[in-house]
């Protein structure tokens, strides 16, 4: 298989582009293995013996020279290219020695073998060529250095790593050479801060499994050299929290480097530098979090990982409880698997032994392009009656079935798209359609009979009725249910447009879900949208609707749909092939006889297999409900369409009408108001942005209110001074060493208080205050007894207050420093209360 064409342009690219000196490179190739009875490659051998004596072309065993991905799997002989980075000497013996002189800078692995669970060879049908060359190692050659990590590609980093950690500078030590680790630590977090860069540019984010859990894990041990080893100096970026973040936050910073590095190559990190910090900034902030609780919740909640657990409690002297994490771990993993297989609806569902067993019986997949034709019955065959462990020829009324047609007209749930109900109908019975779903291209029409003697057998003739009005059971489809779903459908298409035009192509989808109720999408972004960027997309939604755009549908070749500029596909989805292509405002001919066209891109085109209106002016109105996190560098956000969309604006607009109104009240009534309208707004169903403004709004009217407070409270303690003075005055003027009065702040003690203080200190004397509040019927009496000086020694100030507090039917409080206060309710009673208190002063007094 192996041909010329694969091994000489690597030779030619080293010797003739980059002048390697040839009489340095050694090829190997696989030498066979009589245990598998696996042939040498002898192909392989010819073919560098035309290029290289024989003393430079090498034969390895399976160790070096079978390449296998796992236990399992796709596998086969590889040759390699090795160069010597001494020469004049003959370097045979250190090629895949473990030699840094002699590296490997080229491999080809010739995939030709599955690796079988029984540990046996199967050769592969398509046999193919896995080739790659080491980008650092042929660098570091280049740029003659012993090590990767000297070249260019990595000293900027480290240079940038230095200046952020303040730790000393990289001197390329390492093993035991390098005691305090410190080298290692930068070769760590250089490395680790590059494949974040590269994986967040290409569409991946730190996340709690499979490959987002290894680049979390990556991301985190990069954390734990910086702080432990680099120790990046707390406060250094003087960002609040601990240091953790502030070492994270360098972390960011670096993929500044990285990009300056390498972003002429790699033009996608140039043009994602910012999510790509925003992600790690995120990730980083999160982790530091996480640092201060116990092994399990950490690995369970946060993905931190159990050996750096145990790495961080041994450095402080604590042991981890690996035991307890197992059991916990296990529990865990009982719940994930109930929380599986308990299916949220209950419904009937296929795995692939139901699905193997229908391909078993010659039942073919179930042909529903007529799910497209909305109007008419559609008239089918049973293929087979599935109970969800077994298949049935006939099923009578009873328990739930499943039946699987040879065609049909029903939407099964699919693309985010919820299904279709209604009823399948024969001469023999009615069968009501409740749910619908699609397992390996059969589809499965869930639901129960209506009468008792229903009766449905393979080989029936059926009529597809899909519910045309939720409202009347049993007439043809739901194509009322449609009705509703299809506007939401489309919108969701064009919300999906708007998101990528207002924040940028990072934006990929990453769940959504069409009801007839609920329009929800979810799309990495790591960090809230802001209530602008949440306005613009709103607005383009909307600005879509009022164009009247027409919406267009059509299969094409997947290979064609994806050559398609505009296009948008989610990241990571299998589609099928042909797919449908969704256009809004473009005929798919047009996209696809130009698909470079870039002008193409100003609307949404989407693959899609889902029910949509044939106009945007259908959807008639549009607005975004709420936006939120819902996982790590993951956003929700909900909308609603037509009527509803209505609804929400019109609510929308009356509560924006009431804040006005608010605005011009009077203070004293003001605060009342905002604390009602502020409880509603709060509730109330309506667009994400007006909420904002509105709760902007409130914020100010509560700002006026507490500085209407704060200016009544001014007043009340001048006027309570005052009048306190003036009474005191009058009362030293007439020869009294007491003064008594009423003052009118409601039950303003502070300003009661002040008053009271300031006689004391001014003139004093003993002093007794009195202020109601008629609406409360309470009454606020505050004494005050000078304690320096003989001159009010006699009158004690809790005896005092008591006396006049009797009256009222209260019981004084306890005070400090000649302080005593109290309140009661019979406030009719305070002329009475002020006589008391006068001849209780007198008596002691003179
Ligand atoms: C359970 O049913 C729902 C809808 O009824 C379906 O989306 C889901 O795939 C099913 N789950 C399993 C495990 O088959
Ligand atoms: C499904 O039925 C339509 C209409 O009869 C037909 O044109 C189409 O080829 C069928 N598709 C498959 C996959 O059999
Ligand atoms: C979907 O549209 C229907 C009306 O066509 C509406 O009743 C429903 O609330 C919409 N759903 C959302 C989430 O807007
Ligand atoms: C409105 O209510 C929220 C809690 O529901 C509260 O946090 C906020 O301070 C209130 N704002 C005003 C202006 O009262």
């Amino acid at each position: 298989m192996l041909t010329c064409s694969s091994v000489s342009p690597c030779l030619m690219v080293f010797v003739q582009v980059y002048k390697l000196p040839s009489e340095r490179i050694y090829a190997t190739y696989f030498g066979g293995d009589e245990k598998s009875g696996l042939p040498a490659d002898n192909e392989a051998r010819d073919l560098w013996l035309k290029f290289l004596p024989p003393s430079r072309v090498l034969p390895f065993d399976c160790k070096d020279n079978f390449w296998e991905m796992g236990d399992t799997g796709p596998c086969g002989p590889c040759t390699e290219i090795h160069f010597d980075r001494i020469g004049n000497r003959d370097a045979a013996s250190f090629v895949n020695n473990d030699d840094p002189t002699v590296i490997e800078i080229w491999n080809l692995v010739f995939i030709q073998f599955n690796r079988e669970a029984d540990g046996s060879l199967k050769p592969l049908p398509a046999k193919h060529v896995d080739t790659g060359m080491g980008f650092e190692r042929l660098t570091s050659i280049l740029q003659n250095k012993m090590s990767n990590y000297d070249t260019d590609v990595f000293l900027p980093i480290f240079d940038a790593i230095q200046k952020a950690t303040g730790a000393r500078p990289y001197s390329g030590k390492v093993g035991a050479d390098d005691v305090d680790n410190v080298d290692m630590a930068y070769r760590v977090v250089a490395d680790h801060i590059r494949t974040l860069s590269f994986a967040i540019a290409d569409g991946s984010c730190p996340g709690n499994e499979g490959r987002e859990y290894v680049l979390r894990r990556i991301l985190r041990r990069a954390v734990r050299y910086g702080t432990e080893v680099l120790k990046a100096q707390q406060g250094f970026f003087s960002r609040d929290q601990c240091i953790i973040y502030t070492l994270l936050y360098v972390e960011s910073s670096l993929v500044k480097v990285v990009v300056e590095v390498m972003g002429d190559v790699f033009p996608e990190l140039k043009l994602r530098e910012t999510h790509i910090r925003d992600i790690i900034a995120d990730e980083e902030t999160c982790f530091g979090r996480t640092l201060l609780h116990e092994a399990f919740v950490l690995w369970d909640t946060y993905g931190f990982p159990l050996d750096l657990t145990q790495l961080m409690a041994e450095e402080r002297g604590l042991v981890v409880d690996v035991d307890g994490f197992n059991v916990a771990m296990d529990a865990a993993r009982e719940r994930s698997r109930n929380a599986q297989s308990k299916n949220a609806s209950g419904a009937i569902a296929m795995d692939a032994d139901a699905t193997a067993a229908l391909h078993k019986k010659g039942v073919a997949a179930t042909n529903d392009t007529f799910k497209f034709t909305w109007s008419q019955d559609h008239e089918s065959e049973i293929k087979a009656i599935y109970t969800g462990t077994e298949f049935l020829e006939s099923a009578a009324a009873g328990n739930e079935v499943g039946i699987i047609l040879e065609s049909t007209s029903f939407y099964a749930e699919q693309g985010g798209q919820i299904y279709d109900t209604g009823s399948l109908e024969s001469p023999s019975g009615s069968f009501q359609v409740c749910n619908v779903q699609i397992y390996g291209g059969f589809i499965l029409h869930i639901g129960s009979f209506s009468g008792q003697a229903h009766k449905f057998s393979v080989g029936d003739k059926v009529i597809c009725k899909v519910r045309l009005f939720s409202a009347w059971p049993s007439t043809t489809v739901d194509y009322n249910r449609r009705t509703l779903i299809a506007p939401n459908h489309t919108c969701t298409h064009m919300l999906n447009f708007a998101l990528k035009e207002v924040l940028g192509d990072h934006i990929d989808q990453k769940g959504s879900i069409v009801l007839p109720e609920k329009l929800r999408f979810d799309f990495s972004h790591g960090k809230p949208v802001k209530t602008e960027e949440l306005r613009k997309i709103e607005s383009i939604v909307n600005e879509q609707i009022k164009s009247e755009l027409d919406v267009f549908s059509k299969e094409a070749k997947l290979s064609d749909a994806k050559s398609i500029k505009s296009l948008r596909a989610v990241f990571g989805e299998v589609y099928p092939d042909p797919v449908r292509i969704v256009s809004i405002g473009q005929k798919v001919e047009d996209l696809l006889a130009n698909p470079e066209n870039e002008e193409w891109s100003s609307y949404s085109a989407e693959l899609c297999g889902g029910t949509h209106i044939s106009n945007t002016r259908e959807a008639k109105a549009f607005a975004l409900m709420s936006e939120e996190g819902i996982a790590k560098g993951i956003r929700r956000v909900t909308a609603v369409t037509t009527y509803r969309a209505f609804e929400a604006t019109d609510l929308a607009s009356s509560l924006e009408q009431k804040v006005n109104e608010a605005s011009q009240t009077d203070e004293s009534l003001l605060e009342e108001k905002v604390t009602s309208l502020n409880a509603t707004v709060e509730r109330a169903q309506i667009p994400t942005v007006v909420k904002t403004d509105l709760k902007a709004k409130l914020s100010v009217l509560q700002d006026r209110v507490i500085k209407a407070k704060k200016k009544i409270a001014a007043e009340n303690i001048q006027k309570a001074v005052k009048a306190a003075s003036e009474m005191a005055e009058a009362a030293a003027s007439g020869g009294k060493a007491y003064c008594i009065l009423q003052i009118g702040v409601g039950l303003d003690t502070a300003a009661v208080r002040e008053a009271v203080v300031k006689v004391m200190e001014q003139k004093g004397m003993a002093v007794l205050v009195f202020s109601k509040d008629e609406a409360a019927k309470k009454v606020l009496v505050c004494a005050g007894v000078p304690e320096k000086g003989d001159k009010c020694k006699q009158l004690n100030v809790k005896d005092w207050l008591n006396a006049a507090l009797k009256p009222l039917g209260g019981k004084g409080g306890g005070g400090k420093g000649g302080l005593a206060q109290g309140q009661a309710t019979d406030i009719s009673k305070v002329d009475e209360a002020m006589d008391v208190a006068a001849s209780f002063a007198a008596l002691k007094l003179n």
